[in-house]
């Protein structure tokens, strides 16, 4: 018998297609047997259509119709009619059926091992990666990846219309160690060597400017042997882009027209562009972050000169230890008429919160347990006006009044958390603190199901500028480029104190995240000798990792600069779910595996003799 072959699909039938004949092909979504009729949800792509077999007009196909089970892989022909029960106002095919006149089973399923309508909230995550492409049957998990799409699409077509190229760089690449590990492919032809999976395309884009194609872009995977977490994957794709003979406006300018696009597209909200620019030390002082979330206040207040001049242990040795003490001010009541909303920053906002003491206790142990931190301390007042602390007997009487005087809008329903400390762990303390508090009290501007009238500041995206140029490792006791050693310093950087060092980068922030970052590149190898050399990266070792480039930057290199942004992340904002394994068809877990195909594996003995490779690891 010759296969049916689809004419249209399900979700596209309207009144143009009644009384027409068509052939729909899919998955039996649901089968129903009523009184000799048999009803079917079919399903495509597109969308579901209601089958009918009635065995008056067509018993054969009817009688074949009661061997169909649920995703069964069919397709059908028939005619298309107004539905004889009720419509259906759930579906965009709720008015019509199709009468079925011939059945055609391509493909038997056996039960599934979870129930595709309600796997989100039942199946446990790792039934559904093992058994993924049943996952992806799902309509979520379909509009996620029909999104990623779009996104991409729009992205080629925004680029292209302003003059990129879009080239591919190799996979198979060279291990430069900064950064994150490198993931290795030994080189069977040449023993005892090795390609790196690229970390991300930096060098090639660099070099493809040095080969004067101007204006280049990529959708490039990008691979990290990272720690994971809810917003990493190993692999992982970066939107790349790198410009000739331009200045970080340009860059920016780029960027923000794009982004303008994309938010028009998808959210029809019109972005206000020039983006802010906010420097690092600003929001890093503000938030204990940078890359904060904006979109509600509850800034950090410094209160290290109030405490400096207090006798209070352990705190002052901290200070005299050349630490600071930082305080988050939860508002303990709702703004009133003495302060107009207009005037109140956003951090004033929310209605009070009064803490019962299990949950201070339970912020105390977040922040030493989960945080890092040595202790957190809490200051509120009672009723009567007396201070309400761990702390109570050592604090000065006139303390509510010193608080006041940095932080004007203190009232005595308020409760203040603070965390002691260097600056830099001290303040990242608190700004992780922030960002919990901001959740738990339901602070954040949620951006999902928004629209143009409903959630125009629903997303903050600005940009983070003057980022130091190194940071120093104590894990591995030397100064590291913030970034990556090919950005440029900013000027005046020859005589300053390598931590006061500024870079020419930046990156852009929404709603907490990260989307992307980038820099002007150096492209004088004298100042790029300088730079391995402040990190400690000897000549030798720097001609052996990266001779190419510092012989590059002899041959005529361009003022050149460039960004990347995570369409991971970014695709996972849009679609408003916070699991980076939503967006990603194939994803790996926390720890690296596909369940799917139970990647990484073992191979053969004689897969590894090839590669001249011998495995430590004893067999279980
Ligand atoms: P960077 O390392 O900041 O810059 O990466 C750019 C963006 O890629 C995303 N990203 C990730 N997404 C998912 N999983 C990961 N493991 C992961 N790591 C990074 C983030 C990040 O902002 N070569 C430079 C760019 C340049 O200078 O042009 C680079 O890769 O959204």
């Amino acid at each position: 018998m010759k296969n049916l072959k689809r004419s249209t699909f399900c979700g596209q039938i309207n009144q143009t297609y009644l009384d027409k004949e068509v052939v729909l092909a899919g998955w039996v979504n649901r089968r129903r047997d009523l009184g000799g009729l048999i009803f079917v949800d079919l399903r495509d792509r597109s969308g579901l259509m209601q089958l009918i077999f009635d065995p008056e007009m067509f018993p054969e196909v009817t009688k074949q119709a009661h061997d169909l089970r649920s995703e069964y892989v069919i397709a059908v022909k028939g005619t298309v009619i107004k539905r004889q029960g009720a419509i259906n106002t759930k579906i965009s095919t709720g008015e019509f059926e199709l009468k079925v006149s011939e059945l055609q089973i391509f493909n038997e399923s056996q039960t599934l091992p979870f129930q595709l309508d309600s796997a989100s909230s039942q199946a446990s995550e790792e039934l559904r990666l093992k058994y993924r492409y049943l996952d992806l049957r799902r309509p979520a998990m379909q509009n996620y990846l029909k999104m990623r799409h779009d996104i991409v699409y729009a992205m080629r077509d925004y680029l292209n219309r302003n003059d990129f190229y879009e080239i591919e760089t190799p996979i198979l690449s060279k291990s430069t160690p900064e950064g994150a590990r490198d993931f290795l492919v030994p080189c069977r032809i040449q023993p005892g060597t090795f390609y790196a999976l690229p970390q991300s395309p930096q060098l090639y884009k660099q070099l493809l400017i040095v080969g004067g194609l101007e204006r280049y872009f990529q959708i490039a995977r990008c691979f990290r042997d990272e720690a994971l977490r809810a917003n990493r994957q190993p692999e992982f794709t970066q939107l790349d882009i790198e410009m000739s003979f331009v200045d970080e406006q340009d860059i920016q300018d780029i960027c923000e027209g794009l982004f303008k696009e994309l938010w028009k597209k998808f959210f029809d909200i019109d972005l206000q562009i020039p983006f802010p620019r906010y420097t690092y030390d600003e929001v890093f002082s503000k938030y204990g972050s940078d890359k904060p979330d904006t979109r509600f206040g509850l800034e950090i207040n410094d209160l290290t000169e109030i405490f400096k001049s207090l006798e209070i242990n352990p705190i002052k040795a901290v200070l005299n230890d050349g630490g600071q003490i930082g305080c988050l001010c939860v508002k303990g009541e709702s703004p009133s008429s003495e302060h107009p909303t207009s005037e109140r920053s956003s951090s004033d906002r929310f209605a009070g919160k009064k803490f019962s003491r299990s949950e201070l206790d339970s912020y105390v142990e977040l922040v030493t347990k989960e945080l890092g931190g040595k202790a957190l301390l809490w200051i509120r007042w009672k009723e009567s006006g007396a201070v309400d602390s761990p702390l109570a007997k050592q604090l000065p009487e006139n303390f509510f009044e010193l608080v006041q005087k940095h932080i004007p809008t203190l009232t005595k329903a308020d409760t203040l958390f603070l965390v002691a400390g260097q600056f830099e762990s001290a303040w990242t303390i608190l700004g992780q603190l922030r960002l919990v508090l901001g959740k738990n009290l339901n602070l954040i501007n949620n951006a999902t199901s928004c629209n143009a009238t409903n959630c125009k500041d629903a997303f903050k995206l600005f940009w983070v500028v003057d980022f130091p140029m190194f940071e120093w490792s104590e894990e591995d006791n030397r100064w590291m480029a913030k970034h990556h050693p090919f950005t440029s310093p900013q000027q005046g950087w020859e005589n300053m104190e390598i931590g006061k060092i500024k870079a020419r980068a930046y990156d852009l922030v929404c709603n907490g995240e990260e989307l992307g970052g980038g820099s002007i590149r150096i492209h004088d190898p004298k100042i790029q000798n300088k730079v391995f050399e402040m990190i400690g990266i000897t000549p030798e070792q720097a001609k052996e990792r990266f001779g190419f480039l510092l012989e590059a930057q002899t041959f005529g290199y361009p003022p050149d600069g460039g960004i990347a942004f995570g369409i991971d992340r970014l695709v996972m904002m849009f679609a408003g779910t916070d699991s980076i394994r939503d967006v990603i068809a194939f994803p790996k877990t926390q720890k690296g595996s596909c369940l799917m195909m139970e990647t990484p594996s073992s191979v053969d003995q004689k897969q590894l003799d090839e590669l001249h490779l011998k495995s430590t690891v004893k067999e279980k």
